[in-house]
């Protein structure tokens, strides 16, 4: 199934067929929209990059590649496609067919859900959104401006359950999403750490490898779930997330091997030589004192 780019919001949902959801959805996109150009990435909002953009949502080939004004990217909605006949893998209904809608008992838990899920996107983007300024190299650049369009997505990604799902208080909790801000004493983002600023190169690597592992695992128990659309969003979301732990972990290496070459051109591994030597040293500040 691929995904019709003549549509406002790209999708593979049949947003078509059914008007209302259109409709709102279009209503929330000029926000989302505002939302990026105030709190998203401080540099280079006019400039070409290269870009990954979701174009389909099979194994074959999902992604296209271009230069893209980060504003112009096509946010959409993608869903992996269903598995036939599946079936709930634990609790009270295991072995029952899974949920094509939310049962009344479960509504509210699974909202929290995907709200908390939903807000952990948008705040990533805010924390980044100086590092462009700082970008080490052009390849790193790209990688942090990659992430943020696809943790963008990520966020469309619950807007759409919200809004196909729950109803009224569900469109309420989508505009909730865009006024919580990363670090604002008055309206905060949902879970602590999404809080904290991301002020330099080290933490970014620092977040795509262990935070962005972390929302693996919160994706991978989410791709679980007996709510069969929240389970097809998340296997989607995976896909793309992959690539910010490559991130991660090969900005560490990289730091790292920076610190040994340091280390072995120095003969010690004293920290103040190290980071005169424009590395990072290996101890925290306590244990080098
Ligand atoms: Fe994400
Ligand atoms: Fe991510």
């Amino acid at each position: 199934m691929s995904i019709d780019y003549h549509e406002r919001i790209p999708n593979n949902v049949e947003l078509g067929s059914s008007r209302a959801l259109q409709r709102a959805l279009e209503h929330w996109q000029p926000h989302f929209i505002d939302w990026w150009k105030e709190m998203g990435p401080t540099a280079f909002g006019n400039a070409d990059v290269y870009l990954r953009t979701a174009t389909a949502v099979d194994a074959a080939g999902w992604a296209s590649y271009g230069m893209v004004k980060m504003p112009d990217y096509r946010w959409g909605i993608f869903l992996a496609e269903p598995v036939p006949d599946r079936r709930i893998g634990f609790g009270d209904a295991l072995g029952e067919p899974v949920w094509q809608q939310v049962p009344g008992e479960h509504r509210s838990t699974l909202r929290r859900l995907i709200v908390t899920q939903g807000d952990t996107e948008p705040a990533s983007v805010e924390q980044q959104r100086q590092l462009g300024q700082t970008c080490p190299s052009l390849y790193d650049l790209r990688n942090l401006y990659q992430i943020n369009v696809e943790e963008g997505r990520h966020l469309w990604a619950m807007v759409y359950l919200l809004h196909a799902y729950f109803g009224r208080d569900g469109r309420e909790e989508a505009e909730e999403l865009l006024t919580r801000h990363s670090g604002d004493p008055d309206k905060p983002r949902i879970l602590g750490t999404f809080n904290e600023p991301i002020a330099d190169w080290l933490s970014f690597f620092m977040f795509t490898y262990f935070t962005d592992r972390d929302g693996r695992y919160q994706l991978k128990s989410l791709a679980e779930s007996a709510f069969d659309p929240l389970s097809r969003t998340c296997r989607f979301m995976l896909t793309e997330e992959a690539y910010h732990m490559f991130v991660g972990a090969s900005g560490i290496t990289r730091v790292i091997k920076r610190t040994l070459e340091a280390m072995k051109a120095l003969g010690g591994d004293d920290p103040a030589a190290v980071r005169n030597a424009g590395a990072i040293d290996l101890y925290p500040t306590a244990r080098a004192e």
